[in-house]
This record gives C-alpha cells, structure tokens and sequence, in this order.
C-alpha cells in the first residue's frame, strides 16, 4: 500500500478517511470502506469513481478478484453490475511473496 500511495483513491475527510480504491492496470485491486461507512453509499461512490478512471484508461472489460465466501462484497459487486466470471487461482500479494489463491472473479464491461 505503501507503495501504490500515489494511485490510492480515497474518500471522506483528510486524515479520516472513510475508504479508498486502488487500481492496477486493468483490475479494481483493492477497495474498503470502513465499518461505519458501510450501507451508506460511500462503496457506490468509491466505485463509480473507479469506473470512471478505468473507462479514462481505455480500459473495456475491468476485472477484480473477491475473495470467495465475501457474500457481502459479492453482493454490492453484484448490484453494481459486475458479473461473477469464475473461481480463478490468482497470485496474491503477501509480505513473503506471491500466494496462490482461488477467488471469485468479478468482471464488468465498461466501454
Ligand atoms: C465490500 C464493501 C466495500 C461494500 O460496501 P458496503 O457499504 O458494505 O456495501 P452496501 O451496504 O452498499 O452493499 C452490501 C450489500 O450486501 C448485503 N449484505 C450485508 N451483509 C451481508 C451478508 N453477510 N451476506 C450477504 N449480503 C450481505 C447488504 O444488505 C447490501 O445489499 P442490499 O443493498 O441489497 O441490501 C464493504 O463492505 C467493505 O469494505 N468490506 C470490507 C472489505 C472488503 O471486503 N472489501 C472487498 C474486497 S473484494
């Protein structure tokens, strides 16, 4: 995180923010909105940003991977027009290096 700090997009007042999105390349990479945010629109305010900013990339079919049983950010991805693809072994990011993990993958067409 520490490192994408530049690309991090947040929302909520400085210092306070109530969540952030990150974006990498054509995959919506990371995205949290704190508990007392949630149910309250902040989420769809957060992703209708990010759509927004992938669209300005050229980017035609976005892609993020949710970690599966997350029935909660399946649900909002779900209303917010994103479409379970497949479960999908991606390598995921740790503090000792890339893990192999299965997750829901989630796409949506944006062009
Ligand atoms: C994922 C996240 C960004 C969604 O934001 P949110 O504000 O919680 O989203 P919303 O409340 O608008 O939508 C969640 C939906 O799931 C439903 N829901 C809540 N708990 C649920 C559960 N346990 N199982 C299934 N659905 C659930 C809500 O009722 C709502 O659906 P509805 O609008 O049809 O009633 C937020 O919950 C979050 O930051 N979670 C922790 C981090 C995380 O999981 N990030 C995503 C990584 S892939």
């Amino acid at each position: 995180m520490r490192a994408a700090l530049p690309r991090v997009r947040t929302l909520g007042p400085v210092g306070a923010p109530l969540g952030f999105h990150l974006i990498k390349d054509d995959e919506f990479y990371q995205f949290y909105v704190a508990a007392e945010a949630r149910g309250t629109g902040a989420a769809a305010a957060l992703m209708a940003d990010a759509e927004a900013t992938l669209a300005a990339q050229g980017v035609e079919t976005a892609w993020l991977a949710c970690a599966i049983g997350n029935a909660r950010a399946a649900r909002f991805y779900e209303k917010s027009g994103w479409t379970l693809a497949r479960v999908e072994g991606v390598p995921t990011e740790t503090s000792s290096g890339l893990f192999p993990l299965d997750v829901w993958r989630y796409e949506k067409r944006l062009a």
